[in-house]
């Protein structure tokens, strides 16, 4: 866990204008930014940040928050992902909080970050060892060149070169201090009883660095030179604290954002596949790197898209991995499309035998959905031979059943019906037999372990504050309070003796005079913090929310203080029409005024509700409750007559009380 300090210094030290500045170019408009909107593809510029509060909104999508939540957003980073790259970016050094941590843990956790840093050093190394030594630029780079790879792809991916020397990295690290334990747990060296100086685990071997998610170097892949020599061609990390080669995607960290924006996302078998892909500009595609598809490396993808085409070449082996890869993402919920490539081509050789174009349009046309493809496939084995025929339609109606979208499960059913000329009767009792052999596979807790979403954001709809005049108000009440807070109020109390009060205690009297119940879970969070607050006479701002782990709360924060005036650019026209909060006093006043009264309007629609009921079955309880309407309607009056008083004419918040 990053240590709360850490967090803090973090977000003191960057610059929202900085971290989006990136991805988005940013035009002056007032004390704001402008830009055209990253997540939408649109004309005129709805994506503002301020610098002062230091917060984005992107108008076209209502989505919004700080440099983090941004970053969140865009790379998909988990929040701890995205304070790291932060830290990163700005020369903050991470502190872990390790008190709550047993010493085995606090080691482990040790060894982990000297895992991560060690993985640092070996990459620059073998990039060095690339592109500034004799040997690395002859034998390697010439290499590269020979496959056609351009410089600025060999960069992006961060390829290097191990020399041939047995031990040049493992003593490069010693020098620098790292221990034989470390560079051992690495799976970089290897220290056998003959050679107490170590050997290096890749030598003479070109190197394809692989990265997490938000772009860590984990481990390596590394392939030998000559294509003819007896030993594996390639040769890869083993497993270690920081490498899991079943829950890594080799290029996720360079494609994730073109995976996002395509929404699609094209899974190959190879490292060269993915790079010869990007050099052809084709940015969304990773690779399960040799290993069989895992549903780990599914979630990853997940985060990103719920589309995926499987690009594979037509050996046999290709093809049965790819029917276990299509059920594992069906039950996955994923949406798949399968493209062979024609007679012994790649990705790698037939992206680089066409123009870009013709390789995305050819992936756009020509791939299947998996029914037609498995059809294809099986049919041409079975030939004229009546039951491997049945057996084949079997077998695709088994993928259909790890699909767990009862429509689409339908309508994949009917696809097989239509595409056999079979009866839909006679597939669904197939179906449910597949169904129930699937349910024996599956243990209780996997399945329930499949389940798991990351939870999306909580924005409420325009219509359901149109519907819900309460929770309008109440958003506004928040809104006071996140706004202007600590802004103080020249008030009077009842025998006309001035006071003063600030925003959130004002506000929040109110709450507790009416013992009110806010109508949304996060503004029931937002005003239980400020209450905890008041109570340690402490008036929190709306930065202390913005620093919270919890996106909903960020998100919601950073809309409540940017507003839809900010989109405008009236000081350009030398316009400036009042700003909110101009008014303070008499804005809050009323606000608090009119949440009252829809509250006591629901108050009194909640009695109403239940009036009939007790009519004939309870005399004494139906007078109360009719007591009770009564004197909230006098009450509603008296507050309507404030109201009328201080509000403009015709511009009634009352709808006709039917009773
Ligand atoms: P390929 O043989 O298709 O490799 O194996 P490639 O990446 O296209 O490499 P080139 O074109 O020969 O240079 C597909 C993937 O299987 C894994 C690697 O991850 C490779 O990218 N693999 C293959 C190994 O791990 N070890 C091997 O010996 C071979
Ligand atoms: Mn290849």
């Amino acid at each position: 866990m990053i240590s709360k300090q850490t967090i803090d210094k973090i977000f003191s030290a960057v610059r929202v204008e900085e971290i989006i500045g990136e991805y988005v170019q940013l035009k002056r408009a007032g004390s704001n930014f402008k830009g055209l909107s990253p997540f939408h593809d649109e004309k005129s510029p709805s994506f503002v940040v301020s610098p002062s509060k230091q917060i984005w909104k992107d108008f076209s999508s209502g989505k919004g928050g700080t440099a983090i939540s941004f970053l969140m957003e865009i790379e998909n980073f988990t929040y701890p992902e995205a304070l790291r790259y932060a830290a990163k970016k700005y020369g903050i050094e991470i502190e872990e909080d390790k008190r709550e941590l047993t010493e085995e843990q606090k080691q482990a956790q040790t060894d982990k970050e000297l895992l991560y840093k060690i993985h640092e050093i070996a990459n620059d190394f073998f990039q060095h060892q690339l592109f500034e030594t004799e040997e690395g630029t002859t034998i390697a780079y010439s290499y590269f060149k020979e496959r056609e790879l351009r410089d600025d792809i060999i960069k992006k991916f961060q390829l290097g070169y191990s020399p041939e020397q047995r031990n040049a990295f493992t003593e490069f690290a010693l020098n620098k201090g790292y221990s034989k334990d470390i560079l051992e747990k690495s799976g970089l060296s290897i220290f056998p009883e003959n050679a107490p100086n170590g050997i290096d685990r890749f030598r003479e071997r070109v190197l394809f660095p692989i990265h997490s998610f938000s772009g860590r170097v984990l481990g390596f892949g590394a392939r030998i030179l000559k294509n003819n020599i007896k030993t594996a061609k390639y040769l890869n990390s083993p497993e270690t604290e920081i490498y899991h080669k079943s829950s890594v995607l080799y290029g996720l960290s360079q494609g994730k954002q073109a995976i996002s924006k395509a929404n699609l996302c094209l899974l190959v078998e190879g490292y060269m596949d993915v790079i010869a892909l990007h050099q052809s500009g084709i940015d969304n595609v990773v690779a399960s790197s040799g290993t069989a598809l895992t549903v780990d490396q599914i979630k990853l993808i997940k985060r990103l898209t719920e589309n995926v085409t499987i690009l594979f070449d037509g050996d046999p082996a290709g093809i049965k991995a790819s029917f276990r890869s299509i059920d594992l993402l069906l039950a996955e919920e994923m949406n798949i499309r399968i493209l062979l490539f024609p007679d012994g081509d790649d990705p790698d050789s037939f992206s680089r035998k066409h123009p870009q174009d013709y390789v995305e349009d050819f992936i756009k046309t020509q791939a299947k959905d998996f029914i037609d493809f498995k059809a294809e496939i099986l049919l041409k084995e079975a030939g004229d031979d009546p039951i491997k025929k049945a057996e084949s339609i079997r077998n695709i109606v088994k993928s259909v059943a790890f699909v767990k979208n009862a429509l689409k499960q339908e309508v994949y059913l009917k696809e097989v019906a239509t595409k056999f000329g079979l009866s839909e009767q006679s597939l669904f009792n197939e179906l449910n037999v597949q169904k129930q052999i699937q349910n024996q596979q599956f243990s209780p807790q996997q399945r329930s372990e499949q389940q798991q979403i990351r939870p999306k954001l909580e924005i409420v709809p325009a219509t359901a504050l149109l519907l819900n005049p309460l929770l309008e108000l109440e958003e506004k009440l928040v809104k006071h309070m996140l706004n202007f807070g600590d802004r103080v109020l020249e008030k009077s109390d009842a025998d006309n003796q001035p006071f003063k009060i600030t925003v959130i205690e004002e506000i929040i009297s109110h709450f507790n005079e009416d013992n009110y119940e806010p109508q949304s879970p996060i503004n029931q969070k937002i005003i239980e913090e400020l209450k905890n607050g008041l109570v340690n006479n402490e008036i929190i701002q709306s930065n202390f929310f913005l620093t919270l782990m919890d996106e909903t709360i960020v998100s919601k924060v950073s809309n409540a203080i940017i507003g839809d005036e900010e989109l405008s650019n009236w000081e350009k026209s030398n316009i400036f029409p009042p700003k909110p909060g101009d008014k303070l006093e008499v804005e809050i006043e009323d606000d608090i005024l009119i949440h009252k009264s829809h509250f006591i309007e629901k108050m009194i629609y909640d009695i109403v509700k239940k009036l009939d009921a007790v009519r004939d079955e309870d005399p004494a309880e139906y007078y109360e409750s009719v007591k009770k309407i009564m004197i909230l309607k006098s009450l509603l009056n008296e507050i309507n007559k404030k109201l009328n008083r201080q509000l403009t004419k015709g511009h009634s918040f009352f709808k006709e009380q039917k009773l």
